[in-house]
């Protein structure tokens, strides 16, 4: 029997490898730029962090955790999210006790959801995600959703629609509860048994259901912008003006709720319109979560995030005819011939490579047109032969892959005449 990787997971081969360096690179950098810092949670946490983080009715904690128990018998769970964790390690850190009552953090990894896999949904994904911890202030959602669109346009994703919705505080979600319990319960027996179970414990959640998502009642459901107090209003509505100040487009969806439990305020998700993207449109989610970390023992502290995965992103950049990153090529291919001129070559690959040249040799004993064939197939720039007339004179020729030209220089040269050739070429 051959081993093969389990559903829904993926081999990230060198060829697409460079393609997510490129994303995390963008992604970190503009981070820094906005003054955010990574930080780095455990990839497995207690079952806890995720139950009592993400909500226990969510679709994520009730079906789709990868959860089991370690020997010492506690229910551990491979993280499906980062918001949870990083908020426990918040606190745990005590991070909110820093003079600066800002905290703005960013974090990247494997997250991991047992979802039936297909285009962009798989059970291993990697999310790159923000935090903004501590405060509650407008501006801050929009210097977030600054954030996620630059990322975007730094990589050449333009075909974007960014919805935004506003869930309000407690007061307002109870009002709206109310509302929705009263809106589905004369008929509830027509929905799933999820729904059902849902409709007292949390009934924001009916409107998440993907068995019943096409029921007539759902469409009729009560929205939240409906039910959001005088305060909800007023912060909704400056968020939305400070993102007309910075020309972020929105459009205002009164049926997004998102998927976790911990949402308030401010929720949005950022989708592909690019032509030829797949069923599953959103590229990104995030919103604000003003009490979680009270949840996990901390002090009132306000907080404001996204996360999207890279494996969503490439989709989007494919579908977008965005050019990707290929495979570096190497500036030289060392070819050699025996056993001393391969000895030669060693030294020469190290030197080489201690001033930051990318450079590599045969290990094959392969004949010389084979490793012109090496060179060419890894792109080098440059050849550099060294032959029993070389070694004898302890030179070796530079040889330009793409003009042809060569010139023979003496071995304490080679390293400033590399640099030159791969500059401009070969002047014999
Ligand atoms: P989420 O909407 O569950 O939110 O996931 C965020 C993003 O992760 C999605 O928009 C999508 O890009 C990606 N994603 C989710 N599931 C999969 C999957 N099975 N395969 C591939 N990609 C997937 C959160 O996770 C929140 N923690 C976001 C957040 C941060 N909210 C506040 N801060």
């Amino acid at each position: 029997m051959s081993i093969r990787l389990p559903r829904g997971t993926q081999d990230i081969l060198p060829e697409d490898a460079v393609v997510w360096q490129h994303i995390e690179k963008i992604a970190r950098e503009v981070c820094q730029g906005y003054h955010f810092e990574e930080i780095r949670t455990p990839i497995f946490e207690h079952t806890e962090v995720f139950t009592r983080g993400v909500g226990d009715t969510t679709d994520i904690v009730q079906k789709e955790m990868y959860t089991f128990k370690d020997r010492g018998d506690r229910s551990l769970t491979l993280r499906p999210e980062g918001t949870a964790s990083v908020v426990r390690s918040y606190v745990e850190n005590k991070l909110y006790g820093e003079a600066n009552a800002l905290t703005k953090l960013f974090y990247t990894g494997p997250m991991f959801r047992y979802e039936r896999p297909q285009a962009g949904r798989m059970r291993q994904f990697v999310q790159f995600g923000v935090e903004a911890l501590g405060s509650a202030n407008p501006h801050l959602d929009a210097e977030v959703l600054a954030l996620l669109i630059e990322i975007c346009n730094r990589l050449g994703l333009v075909n974007l629609k960014l919805v935004i919705n506003s869930l309000g505080d407690k007061d307002s979600r109870d009002s709206h509860r109310q509302a929705l319990i009263h809106h589905f319960e004369p008929s509830i027996e027509e929905f799933c048994s999820d729904c059902q179970s849902r409709l007292t414990k949390n009934p924001l959640r009916i409107l998440d259901c993907k068995k019943d998502r096409d029921h007539p009642l759902m469409k009729t459901a009560p929205a939240i912008l409906d039910f959001l107090n005088d305060e909800s209003r007023h912060y909704f509505e400056q968020v939305k003006q400070t993102l007309d100040q910075l020309d972020i487009a929105y459009e205002v969806d009164a049926t997004l709720v998102r998927g976790l439990d911990y949402y308030n305020h401010t929720a949005f998700e950022l989708m592909s319109t690019a032509p030829g993207f797949g069923a599953i449109t959103t590229l990104c989610g995030g919103g604000r979560y003003n009490g979680l970390v009270q949840e996990f023992g901390g002090p009132e502290t306000p907080g404001i995030g996204f996360a999207f995965s890279i494996e969503r992103f490439i989709l989007a950049m494919k579908a977008e005819g965005v050019t990707l990153p290929e495979r570096p090529k190497l500036d030289a291919y060392i070819v050699a011939l025996g056993d001393e001129a391969n000895q030669r070559g060693a030294v020469l690959l190290n030197e080489l490579r201690k001033q930051g040249f990318r450079v590599d040799k045969d290990y094959m004993d392969k004949k010389m047109k084979a490793q012109f064939k090496a060179a060419d197939r890894n792109g080098a720039t440059c050849t550099i032969i060294i032959g029993e007339d070389e070694l004898a004179n302890e030179q070796a020729v530079i040889r330009h892959m793409g003009s042809g030209e060569q010139k023979t220089v003496a071995y304490e040269a080679i390293v400033t005449e590399l640099g030159e050739s791969i500059k401009g070429g070969l002047e014999a």
